[in-house]
């Protein structure tokens, strides 16, 4: 029984085997976390995909017949939290869904039931004994439907996929696994899940300033207490809002026949010759959702990829398809390759930078088959430009 404050319990399941989340590589799996509060209405915040419904409901029954459940918070309608809700129902017929606007019209859609829905705004207050709860709304953080529930009389906010970390433990905390551990993965959770949105996260970041908060309690993974802890990541996620990055340079490349590869390693040298912190990300090993990560991170982004029938690789194709909809602003970034006979599809590769909304800091590099020395010298002015474009 994992007990976070008096009447209040964690009541989730842990996906110790999630290694993709719609195609977001988790190598440590993930945790849907439930919440229960006891009070005269019984109250679940948040419930957990389908398949780990029985895990939750044998967590609940622990505590309380969950026939005693009287409302079911839902935050946020997508599957990994709402899934479990239409099991749960059998066990607390009457319980009502408290959620969104847009939360009932997507709950709807997605179970096609008559349940008894309770439908909330901003500020709305719910009363369920000595306890009070108070909704926010969150629009595309990160979903229409997204809200958050404020618990004022524990301090606790239930911020649902906000401050969320892909990570199975049985610890609950964040200090009891570590801040370097929860920050690397909150960090990737917010590259891949929370990036387009960043006017909005500056919103429920305004929001939340004006509240007393010492515990915030998301609906993935470990829960923060501490408060230099809840600072952390507070601050993280407003820099992550307003899109900065540090002084940091990845290069992000594939090779056929190591030409690239020999291109992206010059670089490589060059740069860390110059003292400034540069990365290179193979995406033969790398995968993109952890690439997307590095991208939040660094201020410059370098791309290399030789053509295959006059197209960047599918492997570049895949990142940069990925970048358009993630949207990483205020980066720069530079294109170079290997070529056989044509550097059309390079041109492909620019146009997709630019709609991922990198700024190229100058026409891409192109060399004809295998680089000679004198050619891969011809990369020493865009060390100097990125050099003077990162003022290092
Ligand atoms: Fe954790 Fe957007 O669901």
């Amino acid at each position: 029984m994992h007990k976070i404050k008096e009447n209040i319990f964690w009541v989730g399941s842990i996906d110790w085997d999630l290694r993709n989340f719609h195609g977001y590589d988790t190598p440590s799996g993930s945790t849907y976390n439930s919440y229960l509060i006891l009070d005269e209405k019984p109250t679940l915040i948040d419930a957990v995909k389908s398949y780990g419904s029985q895990e939750m409901i044998t967590r609940i029954k622990e505590i309380i017949d969950p026939a005693k459940i009287q409302y079911i918070v839902s935050n946020h309608t997508e599957m990994d939290h709402s899934g479990a809700i239409d099991e749960l129902l059998k066990y607390c017929p009457n319980a009502q869904i408290v959620c969104s606007p847009k939360g009932e019209e997507g709950l709807k859609r997605h179970f096609k039931k008559n349940w008894k829905f309770k439908v909330v705004q901003t500020g709305d207050v719910l009363d369920i004994g000595k306890r009070k709860l108070k909704f926010f709304l969150m629009p595309m953080v990160h979903w229409p439907d997204s809200m958050a529930t404020y618990l004022e009389s524990d301090a606790i906010l239930f911020s649902n996929d906000a401050f969320g970390q892909h990570y199975a433990s049985s610890e609950r905390y964040v200090d009891e696994v570590g801040l370097d551990i929860a920050i690397a993965e909150a960090t990737k959770y917010y590259a891949n899940i929370v990036l387009p949105f960043g006017a909005q996260v500056l919103k429920v970041l305004d929001v939340i300033k004006d509240l007393k908060i010492e515990t915030i309690c998301p609906s993935h993974g470990l829960i923060w207490r501490k408060p230099d802890d809840i600072k952390k990541i507070v601050a993280s996620y407003q820099k992550w809002a307003l899109y900065q990055s540090d002084k940091k340079v990845l290069i992000v490349y594939d090779t056929m026949w190591h030409s690239t590869e020999m291109m992206a390693k010059y670089l490589f040298t060059a740069l860390d010759k110059e003292g400034i912190s540069v990365k290179l990300m193979n995406l033969q090993t790398a995968h993109i959702s952890d690439v997307v990560t590095d991208i939040m991170l660094s201020q410059m982004i370098l791309l290399g990829t030789p053509m295959l029938n006059n197209h960047m690789l599918p492997s570049m194709a895949s990142l940069m398809m990925y970048m358009k909809g993630l949207k990483p602003k205020n980066r720069y970034g530079f294109t170079f390759g290997s070529y056989g006979w044509s550097t059309v599809g390079f041109k492909e590769l620019e146009s997709s930078c630019q709609e991922a909304g990198l700024e190229l800091i100058s026409d891409g590099n192109y060399i004809k088959f295998i680089p000679d020395a004198e050619e891969l010298k011809s990369l020493d002015k865009t060390v100097s430009l990125i050099k003077n474009k990162l003022n290092v």
